[in-house]
């Protein structure tokens, strides 16, 4: 990371120790963003603790008196707000971080040591707080990076052993927070394949509430990273305090949510130390991977604006940039596809006016070809009684037909019906004693041992050698693991969910240092897969296999919280009987692609898919880097509806859809738009027409900003109409 500048912000703090050993004056440290303050304080006892998160005061001077405000008359440990709260000491309460000494003396009692801000932009701050034992060697940096435009805050930690032996990290936590309220109320998300983030809310207890994952790989299939906290009332999307907060991890998680006895709720968040336990030798650090959080006073809206921005310009690769539309084989052909389909389903690419075709599943295996999920994988050369002029003659062949060409591969995964499983079985997942257990008739590849690490960096590597016009990878990784066990790691099982992790994220770090920008899509059979430290890689995610698009309303609803629209990669298939119109508006609202045999169109179909697709290039920049508005919620709401405003203000696309199909139901009143410029006058138009029908909307009418956000518009919805596109175009 480059540094503009480092400072020192103040004197080294064991200097303003008085003689008692106590600090001279306690140690106050806001970071703060455009909006608000996470203020943390040393005190007399070197004790560094959370004192505020919230607004930030107009008079920074006063941040010395929240401490007194607040109190902390009940706290007989001195550590509930601990900014990092250490086990074996005077905790009560669950630690940030517990430790097995050299010698074996398990107790850990953390003390500020001195501080410093490094500014990283004119956005960007780097905080750096240093604790130490006092009586063992343990070091440990605390970092909060805050990203000021979208009160966005960044903080993990480093561990340093600086003892003579090994020691035993129990629990590494990437942050410790502490936010006090009246009362707490959680959004949580769960799920399973094609039913992905369902959300539940409930009013926070005494006691702890934890949300983790233990499937190694795909770890948010069960329970994804991401989660909500309303402060005092559920948060609405305008109103209401709300803090939303996600590791930044693609393997085991773990998420406690303690209500303490104060009343007051710590957050400790970090990777799962279930069967973790790290072995740190002398002189060695552990780095936690990130936790962020971003809180805002305007409700689930402005936040998930602020994250969404944050994302498209801090986290995700090529955030800003551009995307590749699509058409998919995999509904179209499943593993049944030779030279003359594909060479068809080019020409369909073209017809259907996207950027590329995408050859899915199935193009591999000689001595097990990939004709079905049980055989095949691991084994990357092209199936030669269905390819043999191989992936290169395909690449050419959209070359010819003025496409791009893209592949699925699943690197991290082998079928034990394989040459790969035959020659390396030491490569794999499995436990040595015991029956085999397969998720999706696979089993994992061992990241955690470097030679698989190679074999896997140069699946990547290798196509685009052979290939320089290679313009997509779909990466899948469908199984979880089971039987968790590294031949290579030996006696130090417990470090293999994290040293698994470590080692995926080596290979993408070395694919993305030779092949920077080429997009990739994370896919995990469903959203089993996204979190901000994968998407650092990837260019877009794969939400859900469910592609039915009433399913995709509410799945693109919930990611959309969290997660921004360019990333959200949006297939229009043949999971439902809803109309194409449908289908493709619902697929419109991020990247849009396609999986359904083109050649079987009926006549207007297509021509109005053709039409769509050249209506969303007109807007996709609106999509993809506007701000996204939800204005009706499909769960309180026959019609959902949601609107993308382009930074100017000038431009805004307004999706709408019947979600509820008893009689009579539909948009009965004006819609209010948000995030227009009320003095600028719109002209609204109906687009995405199916051949035939008419305009709901007075196309010669324009109406001020003002208007359509006090009093809206009505895009009138029905079962007749039951999806409809409003393009708005400032005069
Ligand atoms: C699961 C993915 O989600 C699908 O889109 C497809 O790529 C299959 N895997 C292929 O096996």
């Amino acid at each position: 990371m480059k540094l503009k500048s480092s400072f020192v912000v103040l004197p080294l703090a064991l200097m303003a120790l008085s003689k008692s050993g106590a600090l001279a004056q306690t140690v106050t440290i806001p970071i703060e963003t455009n909006k608000n303050a996470l203020v943390l304080e040393a005190d007399d006892k070197h004790d560094l603790s959370t004192i505020y998160f919230g607004p930030k005061l107009a008079d920074g001077k006063e941040y010395n008196h929240l401490s007194a405000a607040y109190g902390k008359d009940n706290d007989y440990t001195g550590l509930m707000a601990s900014a990092y709260a250490p086990a074996g000491s005077r905790n009560l309460l669950e630690p940030a971080i517990a430790i097995t000494h050299a010698d074996g003396n398990q107790s850990l009692d953390l003390k500020y040591v001195s501080h410093k801000v490094d500014k990283v932009s004119d956005d960007v701050s780097l905080l750096s707080i240093v604790l130490k034992d006092q009586v063992y060697n343990t070091e440990v940096t605390l970092y909060y990076k805050s990203y000021f435009k979208d009160d966005v805050i960044e903080q993990w930690s480093t561990i340093r052993n600086g003892e003579k032996g090994t020691i035993v990290l129990n629990k590494f936590a990437s942050a410790d927070l502490y936010l006090k309220a009246g009362s707490f109320f959680l959004t949580q998300y769960h799920g399973d394949w094609a039913k992905e983030m369902r959300p539940e809310t409930s009013q926070i207890t005494h006691g702890i509430k934890t949300l983790d994952s233990k499937l190694g790989t795909r770890a948010d299939l069960f329970q994804p990273p991401v989660f909500m906290v309303s402060m005092d009332k559920p948060a609405t999307e305008d109103e209401g305090t709300v803090l939303y907060g996600s590791i930044e991890w693609s393997g085991n998680y773990r998420t406690d949510l303690e209500l303490d006895p104060e009343n007051n709720l710590r957050i400790i968040s970090g990777i799962n130390n279930y069967a973790s336990a790290y072995q740190l030798k002398a002189n060695e650090s552990f780095t936690t991977p990130p936790f962020l959080s971003v809180l805002s006073a305007n409700g689930k809206g402005e936040a998930s604006r602020k994250l969404q921005h944050w994302a498209r310009n801090y986290k995700l690769l090529d955030g800003n940039g551009s995307r590749l539309t699509l058409l998919n084989n995999w509904e179209s052909t499943y593993f049944d596809f030779d030279e003359t389909k594909l060479a068809a389903l080019l020409k369909d690419t073209k017809k259907l006016g996207v950027d590329m075709f995408l050859l899915d599943d199935g193009w591999f295996g000689n001595k097990y070809p990939r004709n079905g999920d049980h055989s095949g994988l691991g084994d990357w050369q092209e199936t030669k009684t269905k390819l043999p002029n191989g992936i290169a003659s395909l690449v050419k062949g959209a070359g010819d037909n003025g496409v791009k060409f893209g592949i699925w591969i699943e690197p991290e995964m082998v079928n034990p019906k394989s040459e790969l499983y035959e020659k390396h079985p030491d490569w794999v997942i499995k436990q040595p004693k015991r029956d085999e257990y397969y998720f999706r008739n696979q089993l994992v590849l061992d990241l955690a041992n470097p030679t698989v690490q190679d074999f896997v960096y140069g699946i990547v590597d290798n196509l685009f050698t052979q290939n320089p016009a290679l313009a997509y990878i779909k990466w899948d990784c469908n199984a979880v693991i089971y039987n968790a066990y590294s031949a290579y790691l030996k006696k130090d099982q417990s470090q293999f969910y994290v040293d698994y992790m470590k080692g995926l994220y080596n290979v993408l770090s070395r694919i993305r240092t030779k092949y920077p920008k080429v997009p990739m899509m994370l896919c995990s059979g469903g959203g089993g897969r996204v979190d901000y430290n994968a998407l650092q890689y990837f260019t877009e995610f794969w939400p859900s296999d469910n592609t039915d698009p009433l399913e995709r309303v509410f799945i693109q609803w919930e990611y959309s919280y969290f997660y921004p629209s360019i990333a959200s990669s949006n297939h229009v298939t043949d999971w439902s009987k809803l109309p194409i119109k449908y289908r493709v508006d619902v697929a419109s609202m991020g990247k849009l692609g396609f999986d359904i045999v083109i050649s079987k169109l009926p006549e207007n179909d297509l021509k109005f898919v053709q039409n769509a697709v050249t209506n969303f290039n007109g807007f996709k920049d609106v999509v993809w880097h506007g701000d996204q508005y939800r204005l009706l919620d499909p769960r309180e709401n026959p019609v959902a509806s949601v609107a993308y405003v382009n930074e100017a203000k000038t431009k805004a696309i307004m999706f709408n859809y019947l979600v509820n199909y008893r009689y009579d139901e539909g948009s009965k009143a004006p819609i209010r738009l948000k995030g227009l410029d009320p003095a600028k006058q719109y002209k609204v138009k109906e687009i995405n027409l199916y051949p035939g029908t008419n305009s709901g909307v007075d196309e010669n009418q324009t109406y001020t900003g003002d208007f359509l956000m006090k009093v809206g518009i009505n895009p009138k919805v029905n079962s007749g109409r039951s999806s409809v596109v409003l393009q708005l175009d400032a005069q």
